[in-house]
């Protein structure tokens, strides 16, 4: 019987904080799925959180335990899936190093994503090295494991671009094909808004529903979400399009039909936002009683296990590719035989 290898999945997050539901229908939902059919690798990316976050090292630091109960929570599950922390892996700052030489600044400077970042970021003329290079940072990343497929979002696809360049440039430089080329695994729900509904769920914009919410706090958001400031009495029709409510509905609700009935009914007038909010809240509440319990069930010690079982299997399969790496290019001067005359 001839047993296939899995193809190898990797992503990443950086732990600067909780996860909300947008992480959670955008991305977590799809690796509980894959993780059964994929080799499947989650990093938490501390060492690209401290580009942003190196004068503030704890705020990542207290992140990593929390980003991994917010993976088990999910359904995430560490038989299937590996979890490990990157700056335990010493092979992909090694890596990073070879691939500096491959990718020119005016390269890197061309990153649609790393350009938006340092207008937002006003670096103006000083722009961090470590953070200018982040993305051949990833590229060691995505590389080191021989992942094929990189589930992220559309900002993330330049990244993966420039990990494919690296490849083609360093498997014909070096005659090797010891890296392989990646894609993006783009998900089919779109990103969620925040409950302000002025732009996406996000931590530093306060305007997300976490995974670790209580249920008291989850009905304060729910209650406070952005509707349709016209819609004054109930008797008036309302917009449905833009109302965060149904966004949400539409994203958590099972029930499609009550759904359809709903938006008609809150279009023609006779349905107030109250009711809405209430349904809303109903469901979510369903859904997050489970995650929120299975989270408060995790022992931080279990959760230090399995990251650091999960790192140990990370650092040998890095260190494989990085020694492969370092043959392609010739520096592998004690792997070989030390009396082998072709190196000393
Ligand atoms: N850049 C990703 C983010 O900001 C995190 C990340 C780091 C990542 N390394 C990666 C994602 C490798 C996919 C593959 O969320």
């Amino acid at each position: 019987m001839i047993v296939m290898a899995k193809k190898v999945i990797l992503t990443g997050d950086r732990p600067t904080g909780n996860l909300h539901l947008g992480h959670w229908i955008g991305s977590l939902e799809s690796r509980v799925e894959l993780q059964s059919t994929y080799d499947q690798y989650v990093m938490v990316a501390d060492v690209q959180a401290l580009t942003d976050y190196f004068g503030n090292p704890k705020k990542v630091v207290d992140n990593v335990l929390e980003i991994v109960a917010d993976y088990l929570a999910v359904g995430i599950e560490p038989e299937l899936t590996t979890i490990f922390i990157q700056s335990e892996v010493s092979a992909l700052p090694e890596l990073t190093a070879y691939y500096m030489n491959l990718i020119s600044v005016s390269r890197l400077e061309r990153n649609p994503t790393v350009k938006a970042e340092i207008e937002q970021k006003g670096f103006g003329e000083s722009i961090p090295t470590g953070f200018f290079c982040y993305p051949l940072s990833q590229t060691a990343d995505i590389t080191a494991f021989k992942a094929e497929l990189i589930p992220v979002g559309e900002d993330q696809l330049p990244m993966i671009e420039l990990t494919n360049e690296v490849v083609r440039k360093f498997n014909r430089l070096y005659s090797t094909d010891c890296l392989k080329e990646s894609e993006a695994y783009l998900s089919s729900v779109g990103r969620l808004v925040g409950i302000d509904g002025k732009s996406k769920a996000s931590k530093s914009l306060n305007n997300a529903i976490f995974l670790s919410d209580s249920p008291e706090i989850i009905r304060e958001k729910v209650y406070s979400m952005f509707t349709d400031p016209g819609h004054i009495r109930i008797s008036d029709p309302g917009k449905v399009e833009g109302n965060v409510v149904f966004v949400y509905l539409d994203a958590f609700c099972d029930e499609k039909e009550e759904i359809s009935l709903l938006k008609e009914k809150y279009s023609r007038g006779g349905l107030g936002d109250t009711t809405l909010k209430s349904l809303l809240n109903d469901v979510l509440q369903k859904k997050l009683k489970p995650i929120r319990e299975k989270r408060e069930s995790l022992s931080k010690k279990y959760l230090f296990d399995i990251c650091f079982e999960g790192t140990q299997k990370a650092k040998s399969v890095a260190q494989k590719t990085l020694q492969e790496v370092k043959e392609a290019i010739g520096i592998d001067y004690f792997y070989k035989n030390p009396c082998d005359s072709r190196v000393f």
